[in-house]
């Protein structure tokens, strides 16, 4: 520490403690902070900053903040500020569980939002000014430009539009991320787009580190506070049995002549099931891989030891404390290999269709019709948010979804009637993969969706229900193009709320 990574002599002055950069902070201001699925988030100011608020608290001051970021933080960010009240306002994720339940309880307002728009909208003013932006670097080079950390998210936007800037300089990121980044800016609004100039995943198209105005840098924090890092759950029987279905499908696919042997660009969702595809990718026989994804996981790494995966592009890292220790330790290997990229880049709609992606998500239930609900439990309280699972989704290649066919312990079927929520309609969503099977939707009508969804990828436990749900909608329905009976529709998730089983 001790300035040692600040290479800008005229920014030295700037540090201060978190205590001190957090009182610049006013109440009732937007706070635009870095972080992307626990990578990269501030650390210490927003510690700071939820100690300020409940002293402000105390003493019958209102303090509360809008508060955006790139993706998912960390505890000391999204869990401190909702444990002390401070977030009136939040985009456009959130995984923290006490944020979660602050906002299931009515009490913080949450916009979730594809992620690909989250810094257009920014840009466009739809979400009003940025006061400060709080985000996180491993080093200011002697031109004054911000080396990023371990994601990049929307830090280039917060950067250009806040009015003022605080640094977190983490001393625990790699001083050899310096040169894995790609910060494109060449974006615009309409009517002045141009084409992003990117046709290959391992493309670079921009600098490897933010340009930032350094008379708006207010404050320069300096730590050495970890990642969040949370480990992975091993791959048990229903992760392996969904990942060798879809295995099976992509070798399939390779003998029809519709994917390449090295199949396309990856893209793998957040979460334990996705994560043990990747795994499953190891012992495949697909070689000369590559990802153009949002996270990269730890079976990223395990496929790129393996040799299997050339390259990704990604923006930012979601590892567990080992992989995030593997990967620190000898990050300047790995950095000709990866690419942290703007989240507006990465999950970029024209990118993702141009190149190709095969994208592959976790979901909450899906309908018998093939529509996906990633977000909503029994149809109103939030789990996470849509991510980029839906710029992903509508534009890929080939559009995967997966999920174990039951959750709660048996007590819920993941195939429902109709989804109590939607945020991926059936015309996204092309594969549907449980435990139980893999069902192929490309090309089918509702009602021979509906046959294949409740065959190959219900639990048995809840099959005949469906089928016999399925044959009574055949024969009672008011129309026979997708088939429902209205009135018992959601009467599963109904059940559910009131016995505690969907059975
Ligand atoms: N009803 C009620 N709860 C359900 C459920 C259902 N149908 N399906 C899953 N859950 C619960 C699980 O029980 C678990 O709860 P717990 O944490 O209390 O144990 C939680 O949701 C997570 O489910 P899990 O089975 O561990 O799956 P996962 O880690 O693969 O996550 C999603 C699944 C859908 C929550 C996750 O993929 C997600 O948030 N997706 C949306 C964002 C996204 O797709 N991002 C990637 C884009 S790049």
């Amino acid at each position: 520490m001790n300035g040692t990574r600040i290479g800008c002599e005229r920014l030295r002055s700037k540090v201060m403690s978190a205590e001190d950069a957090a009182s610049l902070i006013d109440s009732g201001s937007t706070v635009g902070m870095s972080g992307f699925t626990g990578s990269g988030y501030p650390k210490t100011v927003p510690l700071a900053l939820a100690a300020r608020i409940e002293a402000a608290h105390a003493a019958g001051d209102p303090f509360r903040l809008r508060v955006w970021t790139g993706a998912s933080t960390g505890p000391e960010l999204d869990g401190a500020l909702a444990k002390a009240d401070g977030i009136e306002f939040r985009l456009p994720y959130n995984s923290d569980p006490i944020a979660r339940e602050k906002i299931n309880r009515g009490e913080m307002e949450y916009f979730d939002m594809h992620l690909s728009q989250v810094a257009p909208m920014a840009w466009q003013g739809f979400l009003g000014p940025l006061d400060t932006a709080v985000i996180e670097i491993s080093g200011i080079r002697p031109d004054g430009s911000l080396i990023p950390s371990s994601s990049v998210g929307n830090n280039k936007t917060w950067l250009d539009r806040a009015d003022k800037v605080i640094l977190e300089l983490n001393y625990w990121q790699s001083a050899d991320l310096q040169g894995m980044h790609d910060i494109y800016y060449g974006t615009a609004l309409p009517p002045h787009r141009v084409p992003i100039p990117l046709t290959r995943s391992d493309d670079r198209i921009g600098e490897t580190a933010f340009r930032c105005d350094p008379d708006k840098i207010v404050a320069i924090v300096e730590t050495d506070a970890p990642d969040r890092n949370l480990p992975f759950t091993p791959p048990d029987d229903v992760a392996r049995a969904i990942a060798g279905h879809l295995l099976e499908f992509f070798a399939h696919e390779v003998a029809k002549g519709r994917l390449p042997a090295s199949l396309l660009p990856i893209q793998s969702g957040v979460g334990n099931i996705a994560n043990a595809v990747l795994t499953g990718l190891v012992d495949s026989p697909f070689e000369d891989m590559t990802a153009f994804t949002e996270v990269i996981q730890d079976g990223m790494l395990d496929l790129l030891d393996a040799g299997k995966l050339r390259m990704a592009s990604a923006t930012a890292f979601s590892l567990s404390p080992e992989a995030a220790a593997r990967l620190n330790a000898d990050m300047g290997r790995y950095r000709d290999r990866m690419i942290l990229r703007p989240q507006e880049i990465s999950n970029h709609p024209e990118l993702i269709r141009r190149l190709g992606c095969i994208a592959m998500n976790g979901l909450i239930e899906a309908d018998i019709y093939g529509n996906v609900n990633s977000t909503h439990i029994m149809g109103s309280r939030i789990q996470n948010g849509i991510g980029g699972s839906g710029d992903f989704a509508r534009n890929a290649y080939v559009s995967i979804f997966m999920t174990p066919s039951t959750a709660k312990g048996g007590k819920i079927s993941a195939i429902v009637p109709q989804a109590s929520h939607v945020d991926h309609i059936s015309q996204d969503v092309q594969v549907l993969v449980t435990e139980q099977g893999l069902a192929d939707l490309r090309g089918l009508s509702p009602k021979q969706r509906a046959r294949l969804i409740i065959d190959n990828c219900a639990h048995p436990d809840y099959r005949p229900a469906l089928q016999d749900y399925y044959a009574r909608a055949l024969a009672g329905s008011y129309g026979l193009q997708t088939p429902t009976l209205p009135g018992e529709a959601l009467s599963w998730h109904q059940r559910y709320i009131e016995t505690g089983s969907m059975r």
